[in-house]
Order: structure tokens, then sequence, then C-alpha cells
């Protein structure tokens, strides 16, 4: 299975920071953003990679290529474990990029990929949505996708008063955590929300969609929203829903960025110093 990461946004949640570096580059403690998203599809068996960039992202590309200099300079200091880290990065997968001309939103993103994806089913990964789970988000959609043999959505319960941020599900329980969608709306009101069921940014597609986002009108912000073609899709195709197990945090909002960061640096070398200065600072 081919993965699409799209990542060719605006990032206008997180202005200025965006102003000049893809917020897909943020760093996660040490790590830039994308490589979670990548890391996450090769953990979960996938080798070919299409992300799709635009204007100002070309960081992305040369953080997975090799960095020649850095690379015999940490050679000749003799700090292999450090330029081991630095090599595995260039040698993750087979990653290939597209340039989103225009940010025309999420379903363009996925439809200039579409040549490169071909007739098969493929997984679709936001490049700005980091998912921390035992088994990685997208291994437990294909699980589902095997059983279900169509497209399967990631979902998660939200709270209600923040229902308005996400696309929405109206559902039918098929099993446990697996669910048959109804309809789908994207961004709805609270009194509009169908369910608390949101979906996520992790989806596996069977290519029918290029044809539905091929028919879309542009939908809100004028942008040709994944959202619009998936309820059209619905009209004539089963879709399904997957609630994951795992924790989400959506980097383009700037307090999910700022949570990722805590929860993660308190996993690793820096707890014990960070506990005392966030216990300190709280006081
Ligand atoms: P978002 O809506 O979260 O990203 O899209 P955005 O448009 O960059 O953010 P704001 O709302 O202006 O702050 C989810 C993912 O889809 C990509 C983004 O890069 C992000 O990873 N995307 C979005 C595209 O690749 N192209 C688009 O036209 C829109």
């Amino acid at each position: 299975m081919k993965a699409v990461i799209p990542a060719a946004g605006l990032g206008t949640r997180f202005l200025p920071m965006t102003k000049n570096s893809p917020k897909e580059m943020l760093p996660i403690v040490d790590k830039p953003a994308i490589q979670y998203v990548v890391e996450e599809a090769v953990g979960s068996g996938i080798n070919d990679i299409v992300i799709v960039t635009g204007r100002g992202k070309e960081v992305i590309e040369n953080h997975f290529d090799i960095a020649y200099e850095l690379e015999k300079i940490l050679d000749e200091r003799g700090e292999t474990k450090k330029l081991d880290e630095i090599r595995k990065i260039s040698r993750l997968a087979d990653i290939y990029y597209i340039r989103q001309k225009m940010p025309l939103g999420l379903g363009h993103a996925i439809y200039v990929a579409r040549r490169h994806i071909g007739r098969a089913t493929f997984a679709v990964m936001l490049g700005d949505d980091i998912i921390i789970s035992k088994k990685p988000c997208i291994k437990q959609l294909i699980e589902a996708y095997k059983k279900v043999n169509a497209s399967v959505i990631a979902v998660q319960k939200v709270e209600k008063k923040r229902i308005s941020k996400y696309g929405v599900i109206e559902y039918e329980k098929v099993e446990n955590n697996l669910y048959k969608i109804i309809d789908i709306v994207e961004k709805p009101s609270i009194e509009e929300a169908p369910s608390n069921m949101a979906v996520m940014g992790r989806y596996i597609l069977t290519p029918k969609i290029f044809s539905y986002i091929k028919k879309l009108k542009p939908g809100k912000n004028d942008e040709l929203q994944l959202t619009d073609a998936l309820k059209e899709m619905l009209k004539n195709h089963d879709i399904y829903a997957y609630r994951f197990e795992g924790e989400r945090f959506d980097l383009g909002d700037k307090l999910d960025w700022i949570k990722i960061n805590v929860e993660l640096a308190l996993k690793g070398k820096e707890s014990k110093e960070l506990k005392k200065f966030l216990k300190n600072l709280l006081k």
C-alpha cells in the first residue's frame, strides 16, 4: 500500500511561525512532526510515500535526503551514534514529492497525487496530525480495511463543545470500534453535529475517491474538502469508521503542539529535570 501525506497547507492557525517555515517541520522535542508521520507509515509496512508539498516547503525534502556535509563531519569526528541516526532518516522509505501549486484544500491535495497512486487502495496521513499509540494508527486502519474491504476513516470521540472543529460522522455500530458511516458533515455547529465521533487525520481510501473529488465544487473557505467527496461517495459505496487506540495531536493548533512536547519530553531523557521545572512553575 502507498501513502499520501498532504503537507501543502498554509498553516494560518500557527502564524507567524508558519510565515516562512512549514508547520509539518515543527519540532516535537527533537524531531520534526512529519518524521513521526513517515515513521508511522513505515511501522505499518508502507514504504512508498508521496508527500504533497508547496512553495516554501523544500526543507521537508531536505530533511529526508542525505546531508552530505553534516554526515562527513560527524564521520570525521567519530560521532557514530548521531551519524547513524541522521543516515537512518534518509533511508526510511521511498519518498516522492508532488507540488500542489495552490493550497486549494485537502481534497485537492490528495487529487494531485492520483497518478502516483494509480488504481490501488491507499493511505492518507495528514502531515500535521501526530498520533501516539501502541500499534501505529494507520496499521489499525489497514487491519479494519482488510475486514470490510472498503474505505475506512479514523475517528475518536471528542467533547461536544469542540465538535465544530472536525468532520463528524453519523454511524451504525458494526462491532467493537468499527462503524458503518451513514453521513458525514464538515465542521458542524454543536446543534447540527450528528454525533460526537470526529474524523481524525488518517484514512484508508479506495481510488474511487478521485472521481468524487474531481466532481467537487469548492466548499468551505473555497477549498475542495475531502469530507464533501466522502459524503458524495457514501451515496454509492460503503465507507467505515474505525475508532483507533491512541492519542491524537493536531499541530495546527498551538495548544496541542505545546501539549505533545510536554507529554513526550516527560517520557524522555529530560523528564526528571522537566518535572522539577514544571512543579516549581506551577507552585
Ligand atoms: P489543515 O486545514 O489542518 O491545514 O489541513 P492548513 O490549511 O495548513 O491549516 P490552517 O487551517 O490554515 O491553520 C490538514 C493537512 O492538509 C494539508 C495541510 O498541510 C495539513 O497537513 N493541506 C491542507 C494541503 O496539503 N493542502 C491544502 O490545500 C490544505
